[in-house]
């Protein structure tokens, strides 16, 4: 209790000099990690809901095309429902689609979510690094979190089918043999505001 009101204290006293730039900067970067939330769970959203209907329908192969033919086109759809100054994209270091190969600065956050997930460390819901004064990139790790994923991201080998369909579409394929809990990549907001 006593520690508690040292903070509570401390943090008065820290508003109290800095004034109200820092409550502005507090309250833009609460925005922040807003924007990046309900950017981020209509993507997912948006493209989880559209597989399992078409996995119910039509099974994997079904559940391929639809990925194949409109995940990129309906990750540009949800990019242009978003208020402006957001972009969202998913992006991997294994990646399939090209279009979601990530940049080098991306690429360091994405191995260091793969390092601290190899040492057993729970990833958190999301990371925030700013950019410049008004532009921050919002990650949100993405786990191979249920069975169905490895339908298409697991070992294959046995479904000549799908192996082929997925060949054929995507020549330079890197996202096979995940196994449960592995680290698939993260979901990418770009908040400039
Ligand atoms: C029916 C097959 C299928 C299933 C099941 C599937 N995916 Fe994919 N996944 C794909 C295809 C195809 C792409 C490439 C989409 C594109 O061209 O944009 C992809 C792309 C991705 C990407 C974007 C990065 C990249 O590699 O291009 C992520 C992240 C991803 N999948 C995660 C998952 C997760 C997590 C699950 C389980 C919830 C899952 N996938 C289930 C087929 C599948």
């Amino acid at each position: 209790m006593k520690l508690l009101k040292s903070i509570t204290l401390i943090s008065v006293s820290t508003a109290l000099l800095l004034g109200a730039p820092q409550e502005n900067q507090d309250a833009k970067l609460q925005k922040t990690i807003e924007l990046g939330n309900s950017s981020s769970a209509l993507l997912l959203k948006t493209l989880g809901q559209n597989m399992k209907a078409h996995m119910e329908k039509g099974g994997v192969m079904d559940a391929l095309n639809f990925c194949t033919a409109e995940a990129y086109t309906l990750t540009q759809k949800v990019n242009s429902e978003l208020p402006q100054g957001l972009e969202v994209k998913r992006i991997s270091l294994k990646y399939r689609n090209p279009a979601n190969e990530p940049t080098e600065d991306e690429k360091k956050i994405l191995e260091s979510f793969d390092e601290l997930s190899k040492k057993g460390v729970q990833l958190p819901q999301y990371v925030l690094k700013d950019i410049d004064k008004n532009t921050y990139k919002y990650y949100k790790p993405i786990i191979i979190d249920k069975e169905v994923c490895l339908a298409c991201h697991g070992d294959i080998s046995k479904n000549v089918e799908l192996t082929k369909a997925i060949n054929d579409k995507y020549p330079q394929d890197k996202a096979l043999g995940y196994n449960m809990n592995d680290v698939r990549g993260a979901v990418l907001v770009t908040i400039k505001h």
